[in-house]
């Protein structure tokens, strides 16, 4: 039998897929969270068409025509889906809308403990079919190109935003909940838990190749309530979640809890999203080769000039350092303002200066 090369099973089709699990690659993977958003023209060209941000949404083929405009423009390794974590406490009930210029507002946010428990689990193939159904047409489109992430808020950052009603400086309302109810917080958090797994049930169902929970506000919590409301949840998703016969890997990103590494990477999850004020190379130890690590650049890199965004690429990709198990990615959303040509230079970068050692020419 001829001797398979890495080469043979790589490329951009699969080393995303590969990096998560751990697996030797050609070079090293590279997407970008937003990277379908504003910084694109295309991206603002088509939610003008679509009137609002739900409305691209809610379409599944314009979330499909949005997903694919990174992909097609640029050399990334994954496609993620568009929608937002906020769909699930959408339909719920809570009436999710977008003011301009200042990010997501819910027009009936939890403001009393009754409105706690009357929340039911929305039935993803009902009041969030739109979503399933994108995903299944974006793997239909993507054919085979690059893998699809499908995604979901972790139960804390929904119940975040649910009990704040947008988005907060201080968290004084959740905290208020969680310090002098706690057991309506619980119930919160076991009701958003039961239906992050439906929902990203339905996702890998529908074709979705890896997912992410986006744990955005786990960071504001002292190292105790972290545990308690937001760790524990993210643990009972990792293990509980049924990830088809493919057993799909699951990346956490608990932004800002970075004191938590150890845990996190015993939490059943594949990798871990790490944001910037974290050394990659300490994350990975720390780890101990437990899980893949996806980050960790500076978003504000994307406004250097070309040649120092190449340099601060470099200096991830060592961070990192030799082996499988690194999928390169900012350590935060690409902000709105950015040259959409320095996704270029990023992308070109890491894939010529993520090769392991001993194949560099
Ligand atoms: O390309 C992708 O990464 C996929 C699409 C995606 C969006 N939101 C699209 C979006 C994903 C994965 C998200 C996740 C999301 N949404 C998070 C977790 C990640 C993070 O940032 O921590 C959070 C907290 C949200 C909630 C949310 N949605 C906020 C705070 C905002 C406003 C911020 C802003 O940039 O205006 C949104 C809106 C949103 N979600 C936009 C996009 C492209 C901008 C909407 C627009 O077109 O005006």
């Amino acid at each position: 039998m001829p001797t398979m090369t890495i080469d043979d099973d790589c490329g951009r089709h699969n080393r995303f897929l590969r990096a998560l699990r751990r697996q030797r690659v050609d070079t090293t993977p590279v997407w970008v969270m937003r990277q379908a958003g504003r910084y694109l023209p295309e991206y603002r060209a088509t939610r003008q068409r679509a009137g609002s941000f739900m409305n691209l949404c809610r379409s599944p083929e314009l979330a499909c025509e949005v997903t694919l405009q990174p992909v097609e423009r640029f050399e990334l390794d994954a496609a993620i889906l568009f929608s937002d974590i906020l769909t699930i406490p959408d339909a719920m009930g809570l009436g999710l809308g977008f003011v301009e210029g200042e990010g997501p507002r819910f027009a009936r946010p939890l403001r009393t403990l009754d409105a706690i428990t009357r929340l039911a689990v929305p039935d993803p193939e009902m009041e969030l079919r739109y979503v399933p159904d994108a995903v299944r047409l974006i793997r239909r489109e993507l054919r085979g190109r690059v893998p699809l992430i499908g995604f979901a808020g972790s139960p804390w950052t929904l119940a975040c935003y649910m009990v704040e009603g947008g988005p907060s400086e201080g968290f004084a309302r959740i905290k208020k909940l969680m310090w002098d109810h706690p057991e309506a917080l619980h119930h919160l958090l076991g009701v958003l838990t039961q239906a992050v797994r439906a929902y990203l049930e339905a996702q890998v169902r529908a074709g979705a190749q890896a997912i992410m929970l986006f744990d955005s506000w786990g960071g504001v919590l002292a190292p105790g309530d972290y545990r308690e409301f937001s760790l524990a949840n993210l643990c009972r998703l990792a293990q509980g979640i049924d990830r088809g016969p493919e057993q799909v890997p699951l990346i956490v990103f608990s932004r800002g809890a970075n004191g938590h590494l150890e845990a996190l990477s015993q939490s059943g999850a594949d990798a871990l999203g790490i944001d910037w004020t974290q050394d990659l190379g300490e994350a990975r130890a720390r780890t101990d080769g437990r899980v893949a690590l996806q980050g960790n650049l500076d978003p504000a890199a994307m406004y250097a000039s070309p040649a120092s965004l190449r340099q601060q690429v470099d200096l991830v990709l060592r961070s990192y350092g030799d082996g499988p198990g690194h999928v390169f990615n900012l350590g935060h959303g690409i902000t709105p303002d950015v040259d959409p040509e320095q996704m270029r230079v990023l992308v070109d970068a890491v894939h010529q200066l993520g090769r392991p050692r001993d194949t560099l020419a």
